[in-house]
């Protein structure tokens, strides 16, 4: 029977995702409010959502505007009706140069570029399609992943795309993410200053070359306060705030889980019992899970199908359900097919995910 709003959790079969929406709104109206006061915008990150019907909850709330992994999630929001959509990645290839052409007729859409080939055939798919699309120059600033060293590379790249029919520069994408999780905040925050100067000084080459620079992005959920309000940037960018997960809370404890997995005790043992969600639905890249509520109790094995849960005592029912709290909400989303949104335990939607599983 398909999952109904009015429907108590306690009602619903195991295993299932689970957002809780009053920590979601929380943790949305921190943020949003925060940012407003220091006067950026924020671009929620869709990859750590995959959903379309929280990414319009969360526009609900004032977010109207989205960062995306890849095409196929800049696809999804557009259908969802959502039109400011910044793909900060390079989208390469010619298979995808008609999709993203196709895009940029339907909605504001940009993407970034850190290489002239790309900006050449991002151009010759625009011009032939006849749309426009917006380019941010990605500069590294010590992820070392994608991006342009900052300064002079970067402004050869910002005069290429300002030279390109159907492209228009708008500016510089320098996201943080080598500094995230790391958890002493004040050597996170030297960090990432360090990095913004570097952003900021690139900022002033492009302008003083004559070219306008309309945004400047970047942060995440770790460093999103010391990139907001700092001189020369526009938007912050972070995504895992929404849900959150239990490693990003012991570095940004201000944002609750929203995020679980609810999950039923299927076997148990004299020192331990088992769960009915293992990997396929919790994902462990970022680590172990841990039980929503009951420090007492540790997560010490993931397996496909099963979670290990050791407690002294053992005090549980078969049948007795818990809240798993994943590690890592990005990689969890994208393990499911859809979610149920709730409220004091009463649900309030059930929501196909529809990015989840889409790497194009
Ligand atoms: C380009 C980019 N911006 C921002 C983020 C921030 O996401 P989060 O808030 O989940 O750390 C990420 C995370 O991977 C990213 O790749």
């Amino acid at each position: 029977m398909p999952i109904q709003p009015g429907q108590p959790l306690d009602a619903l079969d195991t295993p299932q995702l689970v957002i809780d929406l009053d920590v979601v709104d929380a943790n949305v109206r921190r943020l949003f409010a925060a940012a407003k006061q220091r006067g950026v915008a924020v671009r929620t990150h869709f990859k750590s959502l995959k959903c379309a019907g929280l990414a319009r909850h969360i526009a609900s709330l004032g977010g109207e505007n989205f960062l995306c992994a890849k095409l196929s999630e800049a696809e999804v929001l557009a259908d969802a009706g959502l039109s400011d959509l910044l793909i900060a990645n390079q989208v390469v290839g010619p298979q995808k140069m008609g999709r993203l052409a196709e895009l940029a007729r339907r909605v504001r859409l940009r993407a970034c570029v850190d290489h002239p080939e790309n900006v050449e055939q991002l151009s010759r798919a625009m011009r032939t399609a006849g749309a426009t699309l917006g380019v941010l120059v990605e500069v590294d600033i010590g992820m070392a992943r994608c991006g342009v060293e900052p300064g002079e590379p970067a402004l050869q790249l910002a005069r290429r795309i300002q030279d390109s029919p159907g492209l228009r520069f708008d500016g510089i994408q320098a996201y943080d993410g080598h500094l995230q999780m790391l958890p002493d905040a004040a050597e996170r925050r030297e960090k990432c200053l360090q990095g913004l100067r570097q952003v900021l000084a690139t900022r002033k080459l492009i302008e003083s070359a004559g070219i306008p620079v309309a945004v400047v992005t970047g942060a995440g959920t770790g460093t999103w306060e010391f990139v907001a309000g700092f001189e020369g940037v526009t938007e912050i960018q972070p995504g895992s705030f929404v849900l959150m997960d239990c490693a990003y809370h012991a570095v940004r404890p201000e944002f609750g889980c929203a995020l679980s997995i609810l999950a039923s005790v299927c076997s148990v043992r004299p020192r331990w019992y088992v769960l009915d969600a293992g990997s396929k639905a919790i994902s462990k890249d970022f680590g172990m899970p841990v039980i929503k509520g009951r420090p007492e109790e540790k997560v010490t094995r993931l397996s496909e199908e099963h979670t290990k849960v050791e407690a002294e005592p053992v005090a549980v029912r078969l049948g007795e359900r818990r809240e798993v709290l994943p590690a890592h909400c990005c990689a969890t989303m994208n393990l499911h097919r859809q979610c149920v949104a709730v409220r004091r335990g009463v649900v309030e939607a059930c929501w196909p995910i529809e990015a989840s599983g889409r790497y194009d």
